[in-house]
Parts: C-alpha cells; sequence; structure tokens
C-alpha cells in the first residue's frame, strides 16, 4: 500500500470563511500545480480555478490544454490569465504521439496533477505513466455505472432514480480508476435528459474541488481499488 502525504502548505487553524473547513492556507508555500485538459465549455474547470483563486483548494492552474480549437473554455482562461495551449489531435500521426506532446507541455509548465475537465480523448499510457495516481477525471455518472458517452443519458434511459457524478483517478481504461468522491442526485418523474444533466453538472462543480482538496490536504492510500483517506 503506497502512502502520500498530506500537502504541507495547509494547516489546522481559524475555520475557513468560505467554507468552514478549519483549513488555512500559508501563502508562502508553493502550491500544487495543476494542469486542466479539456474540449469544450470548460465550467468544470472554471470550478476548479474559481475553488484554487478562493483558497479553497491548495493549487494553482498552470496551463490549461485542449485537443480543439473551437473549445470555449480556451477561450475563457486565456482572457482570466492563464497559460493555454490548443494540441489537435488531427496533427498528430497517433494517440501516441499527440499525448507525448501533452506531456512536453504539462512537464514545461511544471505540472504537479492533471484534471481532465470534459476531455474527450482516451488517454494512453504516454500520459498515464508520466503522471501515475495524479490524474483525474470527472464523469456524469455513478460509475461503475453507465461509463462512456452520455452518461446522464443513459442513466436517465435505464431509468434509475438516483444519478449523479464521480470524480476519480485515471488509469488506462475508459472511466474506470479509483473512485475519489461521488455526489448523488435524485431522478425526478417529470425529468428530462437535460434537466438532470443540469442537476449533475451543479454537483460536478462541487465534487471536482472536493475531490482535489482531500487529495492535496489529507493523508491518503490505495489499497487496491480504493482510496482510503486516514
Ligand atoms: C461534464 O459533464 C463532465 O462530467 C464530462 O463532460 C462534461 C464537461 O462539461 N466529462 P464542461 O466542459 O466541464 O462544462
Amino acid at each position: 500500500m503506497r502512502r502520500v502525504a498530506p500537502n504541507s502548505q495547509w494547516r489546522s487553524g481559524e475555520p475557513n470563511a468560505r467554507s468552514g473547513t478549519g483549513l488555512l492556507y500559508n501563502p508562502a508555500m508553493a502550491l500544487t500545480r495543476l494542469g486542466i485538459l479539456i474540449s469544450g465549455t470548460g465550467s468544470n474547470m472554471k470550478s476548479i480555478v474559481a475553488a484554487c483563486e478562493a483558497g479553497e483548494v491548495p493549487a494553482e492552474v498552470a496551463i490549461v490544454i485542449s485537443n480543439r480549437t473551437d473549445a470555449k473554455g480556451v477561450a475563457w482562461a486565456a482572457e482570466h490569465g492563464l497559460e493555454t495551449a490548443v494540441l489537435s489531435h488531427k496533427d498528430f500521426a497517433n494517440r501516441e504521439t499527440h499525448d507525448l506532446a501533452i506531456v512536453d507541455r504539462l512537464r514545461a509548465a511544471g505540472v504537479d496533477w492533471v484534471c481532465l475537465a470534459g476531455y474527450m480523448r482516451l488517454l494512453s499510457a504516454a500520459i498515464v505513466d508520466a503522471y501515475p495516481n495524479r490524474i483525474l477525471n470527472i464523469h456524469p455518472a455513478l460509475l461503475p455505472s453507465f461509463p462512456g458517452l452520455h452518461g446522464q443519458q443513459q442513466a436517465f434511459e435505464y431509468g434509475v432514480k438516483v444519478s449523479g457524478c464521480t470524480v476519480h483517478l485515471v488509469d488506462l481504461e475508459l472511466d474506470h480508476g479509483p473512485i475519489v468522491v461521488q455526489r448523488t442526485v435524485p431522478v425526478h418523474s417529470e425529468d428530462d435528459e437535460d434537466r438532470l444533466a443540469a442537476r449533475i453538472l451543479i454537483e460536478e462543480h462541487i465534487a471536482y474541488p472536493e475531490a482535489l482538496r482531500s487529495l492535496l490536504t489529507r493523508s491518503w492510500s490505495l489499497g487496491g481499488r480504493r482510496v482510503v483517506f486516514s
């Protein structure tokens, strides 16, 4: 079992005015550097940026990378003063060379942890092995149910009464790695897929910062598939 030390720049103290959790950030210490990978709107990216800026997550966003030139989130990130890069997969011969180029950019930006936030590409070993147990993904369903595309729609059509979202560590299988945080939402009789997806997205924006905060501030270990916080 591998143990991971808590991030040392946080200490117990006065309750944080925003979160009331009793953790304080010491700005004199180095922050964990995040690389965020997106393909679209980037609302989860924005929730991570906001949580970092509010001091709720002891990290800073070092770079935002998109595989799509038209990703709205990239424009937002650039306007927000963040470093951005667009590496279109269409410009590379295969998945591995594309991923290797992404790793080069992540390393050049000094990234410690990678957050997939609506990144619509499978990762090859080129990235997963470069950041072992340091890549997170968010999926809009309660894994292991409804992995893959359109998790909200899959759950709705299946007729579940509860759905939600999952933040998990990334391995080589799609939507598969150890689970860090799950948040649930009810499915109402009058729902349609869009209403359910909107309800889940609200929870996604809480779950991603919550997962990062836990992983960066608490001791944790991996026991098989289980992420165990102590
Ligand atoms: C989210 O529903 C996320 O769970 C999924 O893709 C969507 C991305 O949304 N992986 P956004 O780009 O973060 O707004």
